[in-house]
């Protein structure tokens, strides 16, 4: 039985140990998910969440001598101490990762405390912290808490393998006994596909079925089953999907196709409430990335994010990038301590979704450090055999330990060449390019938006001219609080494709247009009061329609094709309208059409220039 307990909390802005005890009685009432504080808009400092609070629950319970007690915490930022009646039970050291506290040797009949002492400050010992970070990094019991009672021999885990060439499932048990009689099942919706009844003679056992019949998971189909495991007092679910995902030196294979990664690096904080938001907002960041920003995958920058996020891409068809918690800094031995133990948290919390087709286990953008990252990656295969490891760096030609070069590449004219980076044998995946390199508000002026958009299209024109590249994240989904010494002023980086209500700018459209609904955004506005000296730049057009035709007042002018790109590899690349005249001026004023053409080229310089910066022989 699992029973949320996300309701009627009391929340104290103050850690005092009556907390742990139930002595303190100056809470407030509050739901998860719960941020520390709400913040402002922007210009704030992160001192305004890094304090330490608690966070008490009465939860009524019937205590059973054969039943095992398991609480659940899914995120809570970023040190937290549980307390249950009084006692301190737990502690865990990571704001990114699930942790299960068992309260079964505190449980009473009747009423019984819950406490968390939660820890919010970056003075911690633990990543990210330990230098500066470029995004803020809140406070409070941020995603939901279960209660999972469990009776007699229960089912722990469940690793399900599935690939396009075998299946199989590594089933643990908890309070075993020897010889536990269970079910394994694969079913389609209620319909079951497949069941055996088998005795456990280990407590980890595995159990191999047939997938060859399964339909595969794939983007475009993002088929997906579950795998149930019975035992005379449990029942355990989880969904899988069967897919082979591979990354090659000559580009990413899924299911033995190639496919280019068109993505998009996710933070997973909201203006006002911080990390807080429920499992519907979480959800619609995945909708948003697929159904409006039209990407194919998605990298959980900088850390492990919410299961609710996961969930929607496995069902959406994303692909995910995640990556243990860190920016940049890596830390002494007990920080280094943690981050082994954020590997192992992140691939045992997320190994069942077949979205995520790669492991991040180095923290992002810190140096070569072999010593750790070899027993990162070493872990990471470890416990899930199945999936490539990658680790985010700005280095090049730095020591590659993992599977794939995963590289942050802020070129400033488009896509660095491949050889430069790692040579030519390693499967390249770029995970950044654009953000600091040019800020953009959803409020600067149109020919800022145009150039940022065009910045877009250049680094991915780039990426699809070398097939072998296994694709590309942009730097980043949407605008963040971040601290002082990044951003603009305000402490916000103005570094997504949309701001941070998820409100589209022109680069958005880039993405939007490579996708399969009805799409169009004119990257220009036709009143010239809005460009310097009345000056209009290059218009743009993004869409994923083969052809647009352009009218003046009514009349037809000309049609544009996504041949009139300056991007060649792209597919639907920006189109180009360079010409607003047409055939009209020998249609209409009836000029024959070899003056036509020249009235027009001085047009066309009028208006790149200016009337005056027309040049003298056009003049004449
Ligand atoms: C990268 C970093 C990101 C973000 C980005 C801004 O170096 O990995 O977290 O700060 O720069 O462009």
């Amino acid at each position: 039985m699992t029973l949320p307990l996300n309701d009627g909390w009391q929340f104290f802005n103050t850690w005092q140990d009556s907390v742990a005890s139930g002595s303190c009685q100056d809470g407030t009432a509050v739901r998860l998910p719960h941020c520390n504080v709400q913040t402002p808009h922007n210009c704030f400092p992160e001192t305004v969440y890094e304090f330490v609070s608690g966070y008490s629950k009465t939860i009524s319970l019937d205590k059973f001598d054969d039943a095992t007690y398991l609480i659940t915490f899914e995120g809570v930022a970023h040190y937290s101490q549980v307390y249950f009646n009084g006692q301190l039970c737990a502690s865990h050291g990571c704001g990114y990762t699930a942790f299960t506290v068992d309260v079964t040797q505190y449980v009473r009949q009747g009423d019984n405390l819950l406490a968390v002492k939660v820890d919010s400050r970056e003075s911690l010992d633990i990543p990210p912290f330990g230098n500066t970070i470029d995004y803020l990094t809140y406070g409070g019991i941020y995603r939901e808490v279960t209660l999972c009672v469990k009776r007699g021999v229960y089912v722990a885990d469940v690793f399900v393998k599935a690939t396009l060439q075998n299946a199989s499932a590594a089933i643990t048990f908890g309070n075993f006994v020897q010889d536990t009689q269970y079910t394994v099942a694969v079913k389609d919706g209620k319909e079951v596909l497949h069941s055996q009844t088998l005795t456990a003679r280990e407590k980890t056992v595995e159990v191999a079925f047939d997938a060859q019949t399964l339909t595969p998971w794939d983007i475009d189909n993002p088929k997906l089953y579950t795998f149930e495991v019975t035992t005379d007092s449990d029942v355990f679910v989880t969904r899988f999907g069967v897919r082979t995902a591979v990354f090659t030196k000559h580009g990413f294979y899924l299911n033995g196709k190639r496919v280019k990664i068109v993505g998009l690096n996710r933070h997973q904080s909201f203006p006002y409430v911080g990390y807080a938001m429920p499992q519907s907002m979480q959800r619609h960041d995945a909708e948003i990335l697929k159904n409006e920003l039209c990407v194919n995958a998605v990298r959980t920058s900088h850390y492990p994010q919410s299961r609710h996020f996961l969930d929607a891409c496995d069902e959406l068809g994303l692909f995910v990038f995640t990556e243990i918690a860190g920016w940049q800094h890596i830390g002494g031995e007990q920080s280094r301590k943690q981050a082994l133990a954020n590997v192992q948290d992140m691939v045992l919390q997320n190994r069942n979704h077949p979205s995520v087709v790669l492991w991040g286990v180095r923290i992002n953008e810190s140096l070569d450090c072999d010593e750790l990252y070899m027993q990162t990656n070493k872990l990471a295969h470890t416990l899930d055999p199945t999936r490539q490891t990658g680790g985010v760096r700005y280095l090049r030609h730095s020591h590659l330990l993992e599977d794939v070069y995963t590289y942050n590449d802020f070129n400033r004219d488009g896509a660095s060449a491949r050889k430069n980076v790692c040579g030519k044998n390693a499967p390249y995946l770029v995970t950044e390019y654009n953000g600091h390199m040019f800020p953009t508000k959803t409020f600067d002026s149109e020919e800022h938006r145009l150039q940022h958009m065009l910045k877009y299209a250049r680094m991915l024109d780039g990426v699809f001219a070398d097939e072998d590249v296994c694709g590309a994240f942009g730097w980043c989904m949407f605008d963040y609080n971040t601290h002082a010494d990044f951003g603009s002023g305000d402490r916000i980086c103005y570094h997504g494709v949309t701001d941070m209500f998820r409100n589209p700018k022109y680069a958005a459209g880039v993405f939007s247009s490579q996708g399969k609904s009805d799409f169009l955004s004119l990257c220009f506005v036709t009143d010239k009061g809005d460009y310097a000296e009345s000056v209009s730049p290059d218009m743009y057009c993004l869409t994923n329609a083969d052809e647009i035709k352009l009218y003046s007042n009514g009349k037809f002018v000309k049609s544009f094709t996504h041949k009139n790109s300056p991007f060649k590899h792209l597919p639907n690349a920006p189109i180009l309208i360079d010409d607003v005249i047409g055939n009209r001026l020998t249609e209409e004023e009836g000029i024959s059409p070899c003056i036509a053409q020249k009235i027009k080229r001085i047009f066309a310089e009028i208006k790149k220039s200016g009337e005056h910066g027309v040049s003298f022989k056009t003049k004449l």
